[in-house]
């Protein structure tokens, strides 16, 4: 018997684990056995179903996955990853990134970490401020997100920009860094606390960390992003931007 996907589409309405255990109760009787993807980013989100044979259970137990369904996983999150980048795309013609990021506060020449840099707007905005001797890395968990940007890089031929795909640690030295943007991706954190850390590792001592998230309320920004002891608020840039430097 071959694995089968099960309600893919439906998936971000099964975020509860009994319904996988009501799934399995209900399909048992065809051989099917449901189990739980979890995607490191979407998790929050979506839980995908898989059907399962259950010779397909036995040969992936419990916490690996299947091709097929590793497959599915990465259709659906690709799927989800660019209804994401439609809505920013939305967002930055209302406010476009270059002005977003004028007030912030960086310099000719200055090392800049993008952190969950998404389709990479604010990292070539940033790269037009840091000029030729600077240098803009552009991280993000998804694959998809490294392609766009560097699709960018080769449109607006930006020597000094480069991409990691990671979710969390960025593979940079310690202090070799003068400014981090953290902009609409707090709020996806599953372990904030963990990621602050790295990045307090790779600024330099008197660089900073500027941070926007339209998702959280400004008491909620400001308690979160100091409560770890390693960024204090130094000030507002613009509206929507809040510029944290680091301690220590
Ligand atoms: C809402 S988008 C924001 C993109 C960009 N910073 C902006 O403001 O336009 C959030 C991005 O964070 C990425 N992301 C989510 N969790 C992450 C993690 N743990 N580490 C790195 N990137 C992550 C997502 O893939 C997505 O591209």
């Amino acid at each position: 018997m071959r694995e089968m996907v099960v309600f893919p589409l439906l998936a971000p309405l099964f975020r509860s684990d009994q319904w996988i255990v009501a799934f399995n109760q209900l399909f048992s009787r065809y051989n099917l056995h449901a189990v739980k993807i979890e995607d490191q980013y979407f998790d929050r989100k979506i839980t995908i179903l898989t059907g399962k044979s259950e010779r397909v259970a036995r040969d992936f137990p419990e916490g690996a996955i299947s091709r097929g369904a590793l497959r599915m996983k990465n259709i659906f999150t690709g799927i989800a990853y660019r209804l994401t980048s439609l809505i920013l795309n939305a967002r930055y013609r209302r406010d476009p990134p270059e002005k977003i990021i004028e007030p912030v506060g960086i310099a000719q020449g200055d090392i800049v970490l993008d952190y969950g840099c998404g389709p990479g707007k604010y990292t070539v905005a940033a790269a037009r401020l840091v000029g030729e001797f600077g240098k803009i890395f552009a991280l993000d968990i998804h694959p998809i997100s490294a392609r766009q940007v560097r699709r960018l890089k080769r449109k607006h031929c930006l020597a000094n920009v480069e991409t990691i795909t990671s979710d969390g640690e960025t593979g940079l030295a310690d202090a070799s860094v003068d400014v981090v943007l953290l902009y609409d991706i707090y709020h996806i954190l599953k372990n904030p606390a963990m990621i602050l850390e790295e990045l307090h590792r790779v600024l330099k001592p008197g660089g900073f960390l500027s941070m926007s998230d339209h998702h959280l309320r400004e008491p909620d920004i400001l308690e979160g992003m100091q409560a770890g002891g390693l960024f204090k608020f130094d000030r507002k840039a613009g509206d929507i931007v809040y510029n944290f430097t680091r301690v220590g």
